[in-house]
């Protein structure tokens, strides 16, 4: 399962790159704000920046939401870096530009996720990516990991190649849950992919180990 980290911080990213274990980044508009990235020209280095920190796919949104305007932005984004992957909405116009840029060979993500048909639709349209939205549909009073599964076993019984990055990871729970399930990629924020180093009796047991190593010497 490839680790992507959901954040617009570059010392974030940073951090996780010389962790050893990152494979990516996605970001989103609200990412991008927090970050007080604002402009085009601006937009356009910040996402450079990110591709010259990490080795993998780095998703970056359009904000546009006809045909004309995600395709205009998503080439745009996409002659930035070969790392760059488009990052576009479930919408129809979406959808179409999915098709559209899977023909002229432009990675894609197709963000904001929330059902099985509209993962199927991904797929069909030919995007590299799919992202469900697991910790917002828990926030809806449902399980978000329910699609996880759904989409494993739709994806498996027709080889789609598109791969299912789960997102809105929230804890180190969901990530755990995610690999069990068989989600080709997770996208968390930091502080859930560190959590998964924590476990009291690592602590304890090293505690110990370097007490009786002081015996040793
Ligand atoms: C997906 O790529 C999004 O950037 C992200 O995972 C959304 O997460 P949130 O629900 O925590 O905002």
């Amino acid at each position: 399962m490839k680790f992507f980290i959901d954040t617009a911080n570059l010392a974030q990213i940073q951090e996780a790159h010389d962790l050893g274990i990152l494979d990516g980044v996605t970001t989103n508009p609200s990412l991008m704000a927090k970050e007080g990235i604002k402009g085009y020209d601006a937009v356009m280095q910040h996402y450079v920046n990110i591709c010259n920190i990490v080795d993998g796919d780095v998703s970056a949104e359009v904000l546009g939401t006809t045909f004309d305007d995600i395709v205009r932005e998503g080439e745009e984004l996409a002659a930035l870096s070969p790392k760059i992957v488009v990052k576009v909405p479930m919408i129809k116009e979406g959808i179409k530009a999915i098709r559209y840029f899977s023909q002229k060979g432009i990675k894609t993500n197709c963000t904001l996720v929330f059902s099985a048909g509209q993962a199927i639709l991904a797929a069909k349209a030919g995007a590299t990516y799919v992202s469900p939205f697991i910790g917002r549909i828990d926030d809806s009073g449902h399980d978000g990991l329910d699609l996880i599964e759904q989409m494993v076993q739709i994806y498996d019984n027709y080889s789609f190649q598109t791969q299912i990055l789960a997102a809105s990871v929230r804890n180190s729970l969901h990530i755990i849950k995610c690999a069990e399930i068989g989600a080709d990629v997770i996208t968390a924020p930091l502080d859930a992919i560190v959590a998964l180093l924590n476990h009291p009796l690592t602590d304890n047991g090293l505690a110990k180990f370097l007490a009786d190593a002081k015996k040793m010497s």
